[in-house]
């Protein structure tokens, strides 16, 4: 078995999987799960193992249902006009959100329950009300992945949306950065396997999730 089926196999079973998108991207590994697997728990390893952004992609279709719009092309400041990242053409973040029945929304229980929310909304868009059920601004970022998935863009919120698809899970992923705790660097992919490792999790190169697909 490669490492993409067993990436797939993990998020079918609720684990999470590291994913490094590629190294002339960002050079960076995300911890992924799905949405629907984000317990109190899941939220505390993020931010303790992985520590960077707490994101949950949706997917395009998802965000059409939602009108979830591009977070720059809403912003009325001229700091949102003409983004260029170095790596990408843009970056995919769209509101931020919290549950309306969270309270300040960042402990881990509330991160929790907004984020597995999110995977319930994925799940069924026609039976959610976006609005009803979840506010803007709040402490979960949403990212809203490219129309064609993997086929237009090759960023951690479509690697994510890949993984949830392949299991035949609802497009929700759950993405964050894993930072190097000593150096604030971006952790490097030898040090990202060895977490793998000693977690007994999957490690897998975009690349190879990509070429499984095709
Ligand atoms: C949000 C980000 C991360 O890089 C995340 O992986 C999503 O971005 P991308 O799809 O560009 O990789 O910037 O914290
Ligand atoms: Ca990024
Ligand atoms: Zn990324």
């Amino acid at each position: 078995e490669g490492a993409a089926e067993a990436a797939v196999a993990a998020i079918g079973r609720g684990e999470p999987v590291l994913v490094h998108d590629a190294a002339e991207r960002e050079g960076e590994v995300d911890l992924i799960y799905h949405a629907a697997d984000v317990t109190p728990d899941a939220v505390a390893r993020l931010r303790n193992d992985a520590g960077g952004l707490v994101c949950v992609a949706l997917s395009h279709d998802v965000c059409e249902a939602f009108d979830l719009p591009f977070l720059a092309d809403e912003l009325d400041h001229p700091s949102a006009t003409d983004e260029h990242l170095d790596y990408d053409e843009r970056a995919s973040f769209s509101l931020t959100v919290n549950h309306r029945d969270t309270y300040t929304g960042i402990t881990d229980d509330d991160r929790s329950r907004t984020i597995r929310a999110l995977a319930d909304a994925a799940a069924d868009p026609d039976s959610c009300d976006f609005a009803a059920e979840f506010r803007a601004p709040g402490h979960v970022h949403l990212l809203r992945g490219a129309p064609d998935g993997v086929a237009d863009r090759e960023g951690h919120t479509e690697l994510g949306l890949a993984l949830c698809e392949a299991a035949g899970r609802p497009p929700a992923a759950v993405v964050c950065e894993m930072l190097d705790a000593d150096t604030g660097q971006a952790l490097s992919p030898a040090d990202a396997r060895r977490y793998a490792d000693d977690n007994g999790l999957v490690y897998v190169e975009g690349r190879d999730l990509l070429s499984f697909r095709r």
